[in-house]
């Protein structure tokens, strides 16, 4: 099984993932901005401490001179933070002045005299170069290449202040912004919290609808769906009461009588006497099962309904054939002629095969019961797509106005024979019911007597 997912955990981390990925990027776009503009600031003083030098060089017969007087050298290479150095050279002259191990450029990568910068290394310690090209004579062809670098202290410290300055900031923002999402989430959920309290509060009798009052717009299906599932547990419980109420009342009659006839029983006092007390009180004791017979298959038709369904593949017609060979004998019984009518090879529907027996035989006991003695029963199976199971009857058959009110429980025809407790014909319709089957009931053959039909769905 799953593992239940917190609606808070949810969305939170869909609120804060996206702004911390927002965050992330807005703070890596400042800061690498910024570290491009403040690069640029230094690179631009380097160049300008490199043109001031470039002043120096001086052309005296032919000569390429460099003159700066030691207190100038010292000022121009004094830092608070970085170490300068400088380096001027000529092709035609090579080393001029300044430190040595300064790296050159490659003269032919400065293209346009533009000055030239690079990152290169001295004393062991990493610097940013700038080179420039400067021409002491108008007419001079031997430039001269003025280098000057700088350590690159001033520039992490930059760095790092930055960083600071950007990222702060923005940590800041994500922890404010992260604490009202959850308190709003929080403040959010809390009536779904308030709700399952108030359902939690509830006793198993109280079926009235929960309020809306205060429950969000959201979460109101929620509630309409339980009301309306409030709404039918109502239903069936007071359907449930009024079976209750009928089957009780039901066993009643026959069970006073049971006590009627054993009274009068006990008071004869010989068995010729008793025998008719006797007789009623077997007809009772046959009521009562076959109501409780009645009401158990009915209870396990529902249950079947409520339960999830373990349907097969069955043949109707063995089924079918099997069934009616039980009622031949109670047929025989009333001089009724039972037939049977349905193709060689099997007729399959997807259902519950006891279940789909209980459905004929109460057709077939109403068929029996209700047909004329000395008459006809016929049973058929149609195959089709919808397969059909149809019992007809040549007895009374039914009003049409009564088409209806016969598949309600404890429902009897008015004056109708027999002692059944109209159950039959409800249970066929919860069977039928189950299986998605329709029923039609119509007259019989040339308009007499009873047909009822069973249509299945189809199989495919
Ligand atoms: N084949 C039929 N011919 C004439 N009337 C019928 C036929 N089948 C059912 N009925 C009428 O419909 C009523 C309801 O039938 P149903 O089978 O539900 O109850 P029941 O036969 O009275 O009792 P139970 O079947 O529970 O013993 C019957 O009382 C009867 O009047
Ligand atoms: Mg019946």
């Amino acid at each position: 099984m799953r593992k239940p997912q917190s609606l808070r955990a949810q969305l939170l981390s869909r609120l804060t993932l996206p702004l911390l990925v927002v965050v992330i990027l807005d703070a890596s776009v400042s800061y690498f901005v910024a570290l491009h503009y403040a690069d640029q600031a230094y690179d631009s003083w380097l160049l300008d401490s490199a043109k001031s030098l470039a002043q120096q060089v001086k052309a005296q017969k032919d000569k390429v001179t460099f003159e700066l007087p030691p207190i100038a050298v010292e000022v121009f290479r004094w830092d608070a933070m970085d170490k300068t150095f400088f380096k001027v050279e000529s092709e035609a002259a090579g080393f001029i002045a300044g430190d040595k191990g300064l790296p050159s450029p490659m003269l032919a990568t400065m293209a346009n005299n533009e000055p030239f910068f690079s990152d290169g290394e001295i004393q062991g310690q990493t610097v940013r170069i700038v080179s420039v090209l400067t021409a002491p004579t108008a007419d001079d062809t031997d430039d001269v290449l003025i280098s000057v670098a700088e350590t690159l202290k001033k520039r992490r410290s930059m760095m790092n202040e930055i960083l600071l300055a950007v990222v702060l900031p923005q940590l800041l923002l994500v922890l404010i912004t992260g604490f009202h999402i959850w308190t709003g989430i929080n403040r959010g959920l809390g009536p779904l919290n308030d709700l399952a309290k108030l359902i939690a509060q509830r006793s198993a009798r109280d079926l009235n609808p929960i309020s809306d009052a205060g429950v969000p717009l959201e979460v109101r299906s929620l509630t309409h769906t339980i009301n309306a599932l409030l709404d039918r547990l109502g239903a069936n419980l007071k359907t449930q009461q009024r079976f209750i109420e009928n089957a009780a009342h039901q066993l009643r009659t026959p069970l006073a009588g049971l006590k009627v006839q054993a009274e009068r029983a006990l008071l004869a006092d010989n068995l010729e006497t008793m025998k008719p007390a006797l007789a009623h009180i077997k007809n009772s004791a046959d009521r009562v099962a076959h109501l409780s017979t009645q009401l158990l298959v009915l209870a396990r038709s529902e249950s079947v309904s409520h339960s999830v369904q373990v349907f097969e593949s069955i043949d109707l017609v063995g089924s079918a054939r099997s069934c009616c060979m039980d009622w031949v004998p109670k047929a025989l019984e009333r001089n009724i002629e039972l037939g049977f009518d349905a193709p060689t090879a099997a007729v399959r529907v997807v259902g519950d095969e006891a279940l789909l027996r209980e459905l004929l035989s109460n057709l077939l006991d109403n068929a029996n019961c209700y047909g004329n003695p000395g008459g006809h029963i016929s049973v058929k199976i149609e195959p089709s797509l919808e397969p059909r199971l149809i019992v007809e009857d040549d007895g009374p058959g039914i009003q049409a106005n009564e088409a209806d009110r016969i598949f309600e429980r404890f429902y009897r025809i008015p004056g109708s024979r027999g002692e059944g407790c109209g159950l039959g014909l409800a249970i066929v319709k919860e069977i039928a019911d189950l299986h998605a089957a329709q029923i039609n009931v119509s007259s019989g053959p040339r308009g007499r007597g009873t047909r009822i039909e069973i249509v299945f769905g189809s199989c495919l």
